[in-house]
């Protein structure tokens, strides 16, 4: 082939390859976004992205289905996003088990860092510790003197390793030195189940999940996880308020795509998820539960990256 020839060759395959991206862009999406949650229908995850996936639609002109991939602390939905086609159809909502399962997983079929395009952070979400309804400890300084008492034989549910009901329970098992039986569920939603069932005595969960039923009298509710009282449980102390000092705990969410998925298919749902956290339902509804939408400069890739 001339040189000639050859230049024409490239510049044509060049053309192909810009005008292949540019169709993306202009017809994406053409079809159903589906968000994976990696914990059980009904669960704080699973809200979030139920409300989000509403006003997404609308800014994206596509259905977003909600899929719960449940099992192993949400590894095995990150997993599958891992490994799922990056045609910009496939994302996932995850929380803090994202960062700490590599430390907690011998064997993580995933790397978080290089395995997922980042799209965005969330919201933030505080947590609350609870108790079944007919728990005899009706106060924090009670609740101490049970839990001393009963040791092991306290239930504490959670939503398996790595899930944030797993951590909080840990570092509030640790801060208060009683070795409890823990009984791990495929998500927060069937852990809260058997607290209200009193299958189980003990549950550290968010309040998107938590709110409605501590507003209900539902459960036992002793505090809340944040260093400073929240504004949707106003009259709830927190945690080291009442005696364990420096006692933290915060859930952040953020948006992953599958490593690959082209830029501007994550831009254009990363787009869509901005307009979504500001639709005054969607803030109207994360306020009433106690979440946070997080900050503009967390609303992008290098924000859910950095944290
Ligand atoms: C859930 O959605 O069920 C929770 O986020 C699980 C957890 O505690 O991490």
């Amino acid at each position: 082939m001339s040189s000639r020839r050859q230049f024409l060759a490239i510049a044509a395959a060049a053309t192909a390859c810009l005008s292949s991206g540019a169709a993306l862009a202009q017809g994406y999406p053409s079809r159903t976004i589906t968000l994976v949650v990696p914990f059980a229908a009904g669960g704080p995850t699973d809200v979030v992205a139920r409300a989000l996936s509403v006003p997404m639609a609308k800014a994206l002109g596509q259905t977003v289905v909600v899929e719960n991939k449940t099992g192993a602390g949400g590894t095995l939905a990150a997993a599958a996003v891992a490994r799922a086609n990056p045609d910009g159809y496939t994302y996932l909502i995850h929380h803090n088990g994202m960062a700490t399962a590599p430390s907690l997983y011998r064997k993580l079929p995933y790397n978080p860092l290089t395995d997922f395009e980042h799209v965005s952070q969330v919201v933030d979400v505080p947590m609350t510790l609870l108790a079944r309804k007919d728990l005899p400890a009706k106060n924090f300084p009670e609740l101490l003197g049970y839990l001393k008492a009963q040791g092991s034989k306290i239930n504490l549910a959670h939503a398996g390793l790595g899930a944030v009901s797993h951590l909080c329970g840990m570092v509030f098992r640790q801060a208060i030195g009683v070795d409890m039986t823990t009984v791990p569920y495929q998500g927060t939603g069937p852990a809260m189940a058997a607290l209200l069932g009193g299958q189980v005595d003990l549950l550290c969960d968010q309040t998107t999940q938590t709110v409605p039923q501590i507003k209900a009298g539902t459960v036992r509710f002793y505090g809340v996880t944040t260093a400073q009282r929240i504004k949707a449980l106003p009259d709830a102390p927190t945690l080291a308020e009442q005696g364990l000092k420096g006692f933290e705990v915060m859930v952040w969410h953020g948006v992953y795509a599958p490593k690959g998925t082209p830029k501007d298919a994550t831009e254009k749902f990363g787009a869509a998820l901005r307009s979504a956290l500001k639709d005054p339902n969607f803030a109207a509804r994360m306020a009433e539960l106690g979440a946070e939408i997080v900050p503009d400069a967390k609303l992008a890739p290098e924000g859910l990256r950095a944290g």
